[in-house]
């Protein structure tokens, strides 16, 4: 069996598509949508992210702006500037870019920001707003992972068993409430889980969000299963690739993500959906 790809390139097209409708509703109504895009240091990864960032908003209308500090900024004045960007009405999204310098908590940072204003979805407030049920934003990899599962007509999982390997704040975690809340039974692992082949086996669908090459390989994958590779790793040829054994899994699997193509611009993209999903919320 050879699995048939999630295109996330396609898929983010489709979903900018509709971002950059609802940004021209809004417009038409005399509201202009904005992020704000704060990057401090010279990290050149950063520097990448959040161009992108930037380039993709303005793509589909919405304002955008990235404001660069130096990497000797104090905490305090960053604070300080959060606080501006919280009271501003014509800023509808904030988003500090990660890693902050080490002289900086980025847990303080992330807690300054306005939950209204949070469309990475990082606030504790986002988070806890998830894990009840209640709206806020949801982190925008985890949610772009739903989205490639709705692409692909798994809505609802009742029934479905999905096992998520890795459980950071950012995605491991929220992922598994996502797939608790749309009905799936969940079981979240980490990279060093006894016999993890044994719990993917049993899995419907499979996340793999841990950092490391080969996490999955075809042994470890239920014929037929959806395959979700957030991975973002270099093989020893420097060429990008994700989690999972890509060429060994697609095998196996009924369906996959690829890497490069396949997360990565659904992230992007669901940045933008919490966007404008700012800017309507604040302006009904
Ligand atoms: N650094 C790497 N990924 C991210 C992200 O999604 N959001 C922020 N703020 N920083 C990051």
């Amino acid at each position: 069996m050879t699995a048939q790809l999630i295109d996330g390139n396609a898929l983010a097209q489709q979903v900018r598509g509709e971002v950059a409708g609802r940004v021209a509703a809004l417009k038409a109504r005399g509201v202009q949508p904005h992020l704000t895009v704060i990057l401090v240091g010279e990290d050149p990864a950063s520097q990448v992210y959040t161009r992108s960032k930037v380039a993709d908003s303005e793509q589909t209308g919405l304002g955008a702006t990235l404001e660069r500090y130096p990497a000797d900024m104090t905490q305090a004045d960053l604070l300080d500037r959060i606080a501006a960007l919280n009271a501003d009405p014509a800023v509808h999204g904030i988003l500090v870019q990660l890693p902050l310098p080490p002289h900086m908590d980025s847990h303080a940072v992330i807690e300054a920001i306005a939950p209204h204003k949070d469309v990475d979805g990082f606030h504790v407030a986002s988070a806890g707003a998830l894990m009840v049920g209640q709206p806020g934003f949801r982190p925008c990899t985890p949610y772009g992972c739903m989205k490639m599962l709705e692409s692909i007509g798994i809505k609802d999982l009742k029934g479905k068993h999905a096992v998520v390997i890795g459980r950071s704040n950012i995605v491991g975690k929220p992922m598994a409430m996502m797939l608790l809340a749309a009905n799936a039974t969940v079981t979240v692992c980490h990279s060093g889980t006894p016999d993890l082949g044994a719990l993917t086996r049993q899995a419907d669908i499979v996340v793999a969000a841990v950092g490391k090459r080969n996490v999955l390989t075809a042994d470890m994958v239920k014929p037929g299963a959806v395959v979700i590779d957030v991975g973002m790793n270099r093989d020893d040829a420097g060429k990008l690739c994700g989690d999972v054994d890509f060429a060994g899994v697609k095998e196996v699997a009924g369906w996959i993500t690829p890497v490069p193509g396949g997360v990565g611009p659904m992230t992007r993209a669901m940045l933008l959906v919490n966007t404008i999903e700012a800017a309507e919320r604040t302006s009904r």
